[in-house]
């Protein structure tokens, strides 16, 4: 049985004094033993927040990672910085990284192993473009995104790894895949770690869908057998609707 991960993404959003009143909240609420709740705020205020989450078994998260331990990388944040201010998870090749940022599969792929090395659980999303969709692509797109990330990766070292579906079609535009169609791209990405790697990376591997996920789609999308939690983003930036989202959750891993 795979222990749902409900990961929140708090993107380039929140001051010190919003990202502090959100982790209170989440940390005051009601946190099911069978649910993985993860918050990943901007880096500069991953200190503080750190700080709320002690004692609690809310988990942090960095919002990306760079794939050196140090040295000449002006405005980077190395894995070892990340576990130092006490991330066990980062989200690595988001969307908006690789379409804003112009981040490939292969620095993905490196960050991915400096993540692995450090002990901290990289979280990596794939997802594939409207058009792409349209054109019958998203199968193709999705496994090469995986394929590239998780180049040269052991089977145990996948295995540790959470992925996020995320159509990009449906990240913060207020449109959800709906629960079949993200099933079968859970599906289809589950297949594809048995046939690379082996039954038992496939049957350990979380497999998040993110992309609009709130409370009143969660419980459905999160029935899904091969979809074990979910990246929110908007919907993670109040501590009620987070927590709605958790209790949906927690409603499908006692069923
Ligand atoms: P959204 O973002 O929930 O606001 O669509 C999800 C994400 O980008 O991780």
């Amino acid at each position: 049985m795979r222990r749902p991960i409900i990961a929140g993404n708090w993107k380039m959003n929140l001051d010190r004094s919003d990202s502090i009143e959100l982790a209170r909240g989440v940390v005051q609420g009601t946190h099911p033993a069978g649910v993985e709740i993860v918050m990943c705020p901007t880096f500069v205020y991953l200190d503080a927040v750190s700080g709320i989450l002690e004692g609690s078994p809310v988990k942090l998260g960095g919002q990306d990672g760079y794939q050196e331990p140090n040295g000449a990388f002006t405005g980077a944040i190395s894995m070892a910085m990340l576990a130092d201010l006490g991330c066990e998870y980062v989200i690595l090749g988001h969307s908006e990284r690789r379409h804003c940022m112009g981040e490939t599969n292969d620095l993905v792929n490196g960050k991915m192993k400096a993540a692995l090395a450090t002990g901290i659980t990289p979280i990596l999303c794939v997802g594939e473009l409207l058009e792409e969709r349209e054109s019958g692509q998203t199968q193709a797109v999705v496994e090469s995104q995986m394929d590239g990330s998780l180049a040269d990766l052991s089977a145990e070292q996948v295995a540790q790894t959470v992925i996020a579906y995320e159509p990009v079609w449906a990240i913060g535009t207020g449109k959800t895949a709906t629960p079949e169609q993200a099933q079968e791209v859970h599906a289809d990405l589950r297949k594809l770690l048995a046939k690379r790697y082996n039954a038992q990376s496939s049957d350990t591997v979380r497999i998040l869908y993110g992309g609009s996920v709130k409370p009143s789609n969660a419980a459905e999308l999160l029935s899904q057998p091969d979809i074990d939690g979910a990246l929110v983003g908007g919907a993670s930036l109040q501590a009620e609707s987070f927590l709605q989202i958790i209790a949906a959750s927690t409603a499908e891993a006692a069923n």
